[in-house]
């Protein structure tokens, strides 16, 4: 709960943003700190239009502080119209002076807008541009990203089917992180580059470097392939549009094709974005019972978009995934530039992911115990026995589980694993 100083502070922070913006022509939405800038957007437009006017209707829109007027109309620097609810700084200076003495740097530094200004004339510390370059750009919020897919909407039937074939979400609604991920050393590697690449995109245009961009993920089911891929749309601040291949695969079979097209074209229009086709393998494996030759005409249209699509020149990030590496030919491994595995994890990684998956309870667990009797078991499965676990405490009314309950629903999970592989060896 916030106190009556951070609310303050909050609508001089509001009031001093609107002024430098409104005085500035160069500075742009970008400047303007995420709930900020939502507060203000235009989704028509899709911008922020000037001037910011600070009311008490937006104070509350933006912070959720319904009678901001009385808060701040008995400083010296506030004008408080009380008939249209709106404040106005009537000493800018004093209010920037003000703001400096309230220990207000982290503020300044997580607004660029603040920080031109308080850098500009020296009241505080700070590097405007390093500012900007932290602050979250306007492309990753909901709102851009949604006035975007309302725009292509709005274009007809065509753009509405392929609006069908592809999940979209912002950055902003991802809900995995690399911080919760056991992540192998090569996979992070990966990452690391990947993200390095995105952020000096226009150095590698420069230098003509265009083969990045286009990854491969490879292991079993629930290795972690879907969440790290959503976690570098988290991570990175771009969209992640996810396709899945038998969707695309399981329509009518003459516009296949023509939807895998589509599902490019709509990739290019949203980038700077992540493209994530998920069951890669899907169309090797109906390319073995084609007949038709329509499948073999939608693998050839899968293969050409990936060689015409680049991260370096249309910002479109190409993940694919795979759970059957041997179905894929070589005409589909050689368009990707890295091939990233994903194996079962070993016990020091299985370790590793209870005590990330265990921290948010109570009770104190013996993890390198359970790494220990999970071997064969991926990360998903242990998230399956942490849910069995906290279910049947749940179920005896207890939230505080021991290491015992941890163990047996672990024997409970290969009892039934065991099942279910020898279902499969009976087929
Ligand atoms: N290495 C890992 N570290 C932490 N959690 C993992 C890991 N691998 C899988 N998980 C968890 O298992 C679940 C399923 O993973 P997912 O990414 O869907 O796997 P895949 O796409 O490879 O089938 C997710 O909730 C994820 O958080
Ligand atoms: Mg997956």
């Amino acid at each position: 709960m916030e106190n009556g100083n951070d609310q303050v502070l909050n609508i001089v922070e509001l009031a001093l943003t609107a002024h430098i913006y409104n005085n500035n022509e160069q500075l742009d939405e970008n400047d303007l700190p995420p709930n900020i800038r939502k507060g203000y957007w235009n989704a028509k437009d899709r911008k922020v239009d000037r001037p910011i006017v600070v009311s008490e209707s937006t104070i509350d829109r933006i912070y959720g502080i319904p009678h901001g007027g009385a808060l701040v109309k008995s400083l010296p620097f506030v004008a408080f119209e009380e008939f249209g609810a709106r404040i106005n700084l009537t000493v800018p200076d004093l209010a920037a002076k003000w703001f400096t003495n309230h220990d207000s740097l982290s503020r300044v530094e997580q607004n660029p807008v603040l920080a031109y200004y308080f850098g500009k004339t020296g009241l505080a510390d700070v590097d405007y541009r390093k500012v900007r370059s932290l602050n979250r750009p306007k492309e990753t919020d909901r709102g851009w990203i949604q006035s975007l897919i309302d725009e292509i909407a709005g274009e007809g039937e065509e753009a509405e089917d392929m609006l069908k074939l592809v999940a979209i979400s912002a950055p902003e609604d991802v809900r995995e992180s690399l911080q919760k991920l056991v992540l192998t050393d090569e996979q992070i590697e990966e990452v690391q580059q990947i993200v390095k690449a995105i952020q000096y995109r226009e150095y590698l245009k420069e230098i003509e470097l265009f083969e990045i961009g286009k990854l491969l993920f490879v292991g079993p089911p629930g290795t972690g392939k879907t969440s790290v891929a959503r976690a570098l749309s988290k991570e990175l601040g771009l969209p992640f549009l996810e396709v899945r291949l038998s969707m695309v695969t399981s329509q009518y079979l003459g516009e296949t094709s023509k939807n895998i097209g589509k599902v490019f074209t709509l990739a290019k229009r949203l980038s700077p974005c992540i493209l994530f086709i998920d069951e890669f393998d899907y169309v090797a494996k109906t390319r073995l019972s084609d007949e038709h030759g329509a499948i073999r005409r939608a693998v050839n249209m899968l293969l050409k978009s990936i060689d015409d699509v680049s991260l370096v020149d249309d910002g479109v990030l190409l993940i694919g995934a795979t759970n059957h590496p041997r179905l894929l030919d070589s005409a589909a491994w050689r368009r990707f530039d890295k091939v990233v595995d994903f194996p079962l994890p070993d016990k020091d990684m299985r370790e590793e992911i209870f005590k990330k998956i265990l921290s948010p309870l109570q009770g104190t667990f013996d993890t390198r115990e359970l790494a220990d009797i999970t071997d064969g078991c991926t990360g998903s499965d242990l998230r399956l026995i942490l849910r069995e676990a906290v279910l049947r405490g749940l179920s005896e009314e207890r939230t505080d589980l021991s290491q015992d309950d941890l163990k047996e629903a672990v024997s409970n999970f290969s009892r039934r694993f065991e099942l279910k592989m020898s279902e499969y060896e009976n087929i």
